[in-house]
Parts: structure tokens; sequence; C-alpha cells
């Protein structure tokens, strides 16, 4: 009769910390069966009533009941102080989630305009070639048909590294000094003689001038060239491919002109202007935009691209350039000072 009571008592136990979910419930439930008037406390008791043969038999039930109940308050704190812990820890991360855009940061919008531009050139046909920021005078001056006494060439405009400085990893054409390029054109060159034509390629990097810092100067800047080069290559299609590339940038609605300019590396050689019906304060004016041109013979024979046979066109336009001008920007020092309140605004921004 006892054993079936004891064993009721465990099964009791049992059911009533099912329902426990606090650790404070725990502590009722406990003085329920094990505390001084607890269930079995009860039980224990009755002992003085018990005949003196049967005291044995009913001690050995009473103690197995009671490691039975310990165990089972013990597993259950256990499992209680697990879930304490877990929710102690916050929401439960599952790792195999994709992560929120908004928790890792977002890219710096000159490498979404990199990206933009490099997407839409891609679509055409372009092959996207960088080099080294480190160049030669060679490559960023003479190879482009760059007179000696040209002034990019003065040591007040071009960051020249000492005579005696070698860099093993960037070729020179003869001895000349290296200096950190001035502008992406040089790539032109760097591609021309390790490729054959037709060519098409589009190169993004980073560009360094001996300029003096303000709201449209940077002494460090960013650029990307193109330069396509094929049999019969003429101004309507650097016309066509530019026209498209800025409507497929701006929009449908802008307009563009080529403007007659100078290059030393290009003949003839513009400037492209554009205009936009909603662009802010500069709406319906005509902007500057980039450099371009058709690649002067002479740069074609000085890579040993024959010119009869062979003619092109480069550009060259500036990643803040045409940054500022799709974002309304005004001061080229806010791409650089890594405010969060400037660069939080093109975290969603694709
Ligand atoms: N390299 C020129 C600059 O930095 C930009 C440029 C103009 C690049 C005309 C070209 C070009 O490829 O054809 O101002």
């Amino acid at each position: 009769m006892e054993n079936q009571n004891l064993q009721a008592l465990v099964a009791d136990a049992e059911e009533s910390l099912r329902k426990v979910s606090t650790q404070s419930q725990w502590e009722q439930v406990k003085a329920r069966f094990l505390g001084p008037n607890g269930g079995l406390t009860h039980f224990a008791k009755g002992i003085a009533s018990i005949p003196k043969e049967d005291k044995p038999a009913f001690g050995k039930s009473l103690n197995l009941a009671k490691g039975k109940i310990e165990a089972l308050f013990q597993n259950s704190l256990s499992k209680l102080q697990e879930l304490e812990d877990l929710k102690s820890l916050g929401n439960q991360v599952d790792p195999t989630l994709p992560s929120v855009p908004s928790y890792t940061g977002g890219l710096h919008p000159l490498t979404k305009t990199k990206r933009r531009i490099l997407s839409i050139f891609r679509r055409i046909g372009f092959t996207v070639t960088e080099a080294s920021e480190v160049e030669t005078e060679w490559f960023c001056f003479d190879a482009l048909n760059t007179p000696d006494d040209h002034p990019a060439r003065d040591e007040q405009d071009t960051l020249f590294f000492p005579r005696e400085s070698k860099w093993a990893n960037v070729k020179q054409k003869k001895q000349e000094p290296y200096l950190l390029r001035t502008h992406t054109s040089s790539v032109q060159i760097r591609t021309m003689l390790r490729e054959k034509p037709p060519l098409r390629v589009i190169a993004p990097g980073r560009c360094f001038r001996r300029d003096t810092v303000d709201a449209t100067h940077s002494a460090n800047f960013h650029q990307i060239e193109g330069l396509f080069v094929d049999h019969s290559v003429t101004v309507r299609d650097l016309k066509g491919v530019l026209d498209f590339f800025l409507r497929e940038l701006f929009g449908e609605k802008v307009d563009t002109r080529l403007r007659p300019s100078f290059f030393p590396f290009t003949e003839p050689s513009f400037e492209v202007d554009l205009k936009i019906p909603d662009l802010g304060k500069l709406s319906n004016k005509w902007i500057e935009i980039m450099g371009c041109g058709m690649v002067d013979p002479k740069v074609l024979g000085l890579v040993n691209i024959d010119p009869k046979e062979w003619t092109g066109f480069a550009f060259g336009m500036g990643i803040e350039r045409v940054t500022m001008l799709l974002h309304g920007i005004d001061d080229i020092r806010h791409f650089y000072q890594n405010d969060q309140r400037f660069l939080s605004q093109f975290s969603s921004q694709v």
C-alpha cells in the first residue's frame, strides 16, 4: 500500500515539474514534495505507525523514492538554468541566414559608382583591367605622347619617387623614374603592350596629383579609363558608346555634346558635356563630365600597333566627379572623412 502511494508521489512530482517554467515555481514545487511539510516528509513520519518487521522494507522504499524525486528536481533545475542562460544571450542566432546589410555596413559611394560604371561597360563587351598605382614616367607620359616640357610632368604637379627607389613589380621601359600615376591613361599603354587588338577595356583606379585639397580637388582621387581599338573605329563609335553609357547612368533625359579640346594622346580630342533637366541647381546646364578622343596614331606606333590597320578611341572620367553629379554632392572631401552621417545615406542604394 505504502509502496503504491510512494510511486504515486514520484509520478506526482514528475507531473508537477513538467509544468514548471521558472526557478521560483520550482522552489514552490520542491517545498511541496521535499520541504519540512512536504509529501515525502509526511510519508517518512508514517514509519512510526508501521509494524517493526515492515520497517526495513518501508525505509528502503522511502529512500528509493527520495532518490528518484531528488534526481527529478535536480534534472529540472539544470534545464531551467540552461533556459535562463539562453535567454540572457538574447535571440538565438541562425548562422545560415544571409546577413542583414545594415549590420554589416555598406559600400562606399565611390565603390558603388565604380561598380555601376563597370557593369554598364561590361554589358557592351568591355573587359575590366587594372594596373599598379606606382607607374613610371614613360608609361604615364612619354608613351602617351606627352611632350618633355608638359606642365603635368613638373614636380609641382606629379609625385615622383626618389631616383634611387626600385619597384621590382613595376616594369620600366628604360631607366626612367617612378611616380604615382596622375591618371589611369597609363593603363591604356600597359594593355596595348600586353594584348593585341581588337581591344575593349575599362580600367578603374586610384590616381595622385600634387594638388592642394579644396572642395573639388584632392591629391588622391579615382578615375576610370576606357580604350577601344578595332578596324575602322570612328568618332561616331566614340559618341555612340559614350551616349549609351551616359544614358544608362543618368537616365534617358540626358543630352550630350562633344566639345573640341586637347589631350596629348588623342587626336582629335573632346570634352564630353551633359545636360539634364532635373539635376537640382545644375538642371539644364551644360556640365563637363569626361575627356575623350581618337587614340593618336603616334601612341599606337609607340606600342607597336599599326595605325594604318587599327584605329581607336579612349576616354577618362573621375569617379568622384560622376558621384558628385549623381547625388548632388558639392564637396569632394566628404568622400574621405568617413563620417557616418554622410556614408549612411548611401547604405541602401545599389
Ligand atoms: N587622362 C585625362 C585626365 O586625367 C582624361 C582623359 C582624357 C583620358 C582623354 C582619356 C582621353 O583616355 O582620351 O584628365
